[in-house]
């Protein structure tokens, strides 16, 4: 490995231990038939992967409630630390097609995946309700780094200094990849307002066909409200000693502008001031006044 990529790599994963397995990552072996989940922690990775496991099981329910998302569609990165088994030699194990899942940054996702024009779905969300998601689960999750204040995590999130490392930099890598690879890019606003439009958006990518009745029903099983109730998916049970969910659930509240209810109007005129900045230059715009 370069010095540069150890450096980014301890950036991104924050510390040294955590980028442990990292020659392995590095290495993994796609295939073109599998499928990739990436994002930014809490842009809709988990609704993401769920509208997707629906989809590849034509709607039916069942076939999807009967194990974990996360055991079906395994995160390539996740690491002893979180869960015994490291994603990776569970996705290294799994019959194909596969579907899995990433938080990497474009410059660090496994080459293999370029070389084989594996299929990707990237989605994202505004950052400011990024932020407070993510201020969220760090307050209930104990193995991320504790995120102190509101305000102090704020700036940490500014500047990259958090798990998986800066939004900015991620949102805007993967949309610059997009042209030269098939990436379908896909945003939580949009999914939010009209659910039916981004699921035809994927069955496009995935070249398949469903039936209204079963996209009616993908986007029913798919809601907040649904997939709050559904154990599976809300990582209600697996992580019992991982995530506090007195503190603060998984599927926490799904919605737009929540960042609204948290955002003090002088900590809004900063991160605005320091976001377009930031995101100068680029064609990528996010919605974040709803
Ligand atoms: P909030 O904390 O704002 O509620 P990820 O899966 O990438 O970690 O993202 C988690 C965020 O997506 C959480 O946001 C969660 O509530 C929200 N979410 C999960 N499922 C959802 C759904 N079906 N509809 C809307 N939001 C959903």
């Amino acid at each position: 490995l370069q010095e540069v990529q150890v450096k980014e790599i301890n950036a991104v994963l924050l510390t040294k231990g955590m980028s442990d397995n990292w020659e392995s990552i590095w290495n993994f072996q796609a295939k073109p038939n599998d499928l990739l989940i990436a994002s930014y922690p809490k842009s809709g990775t988990t609704w993401t992967q769920e509208i997707v496991d629906m989809i590849q099981n034509d709607g039916d329910v069942r076939k999807c409630q009967r194990a974990y998302t996360y055991v079906r569609q395994p995160h390539l990165e996740w690491k002893p630390w979180l869960l015994s088994t490291p994603g990776l030699e569970e996705a290294e194990k799994m019959p194909s097609p596969r579907t899995m899942k990433t938080h990497l940054p474009v410059q660090l996702l496994p080459p293999s995946f370029w070389k084989e024009n594996t299929k990707i779905i990237y989605v994202a969300r505004n950052a400011k309700d990024v932020a407070v998601s993510y201020y969220h689960l760090s307050r209930a999750m104990s193995v991320l780094p504790r995120p102190g204040t509101l305000d102090e995590f704020i700036d940490k999130f500014m500047n990259g200094r958090v798990l998986w490392g800066s939004w900015y930099d991620h949102v805007k890598g993967w949309w610059n990849k997009k042209d030269k690879h098939p990436i379908l890019y896909l945003f939580y606003e949009d999914m939010k307002e009209n659910p039916k439009q981004e699921i035809q958006k994927i069955l496009k990518f995935l070249e398949k066909d469903l039936s209204e009745e079963i996209i009616n029903k993908i986007i029913y099983h798919t809601s907040f409200d649904i997939m709050k109730q559904n154990p599976m998916a809300g990582y209600d049970t697996i992580h019992i000693n991982i995530i506090d969910h007195s503190i603060s659930s998984f599927m926490r509240k799904g919605i737009t502008g929540d960042w609204k209810n948290h955002f003090t109007v002088s900590q809004s005129e900063k991160f605005d001031e320091h976001y377009k900045k930031k995101m100068a230059g680029t064609t990528l715009t996010f919605r974040s006044e709803i």
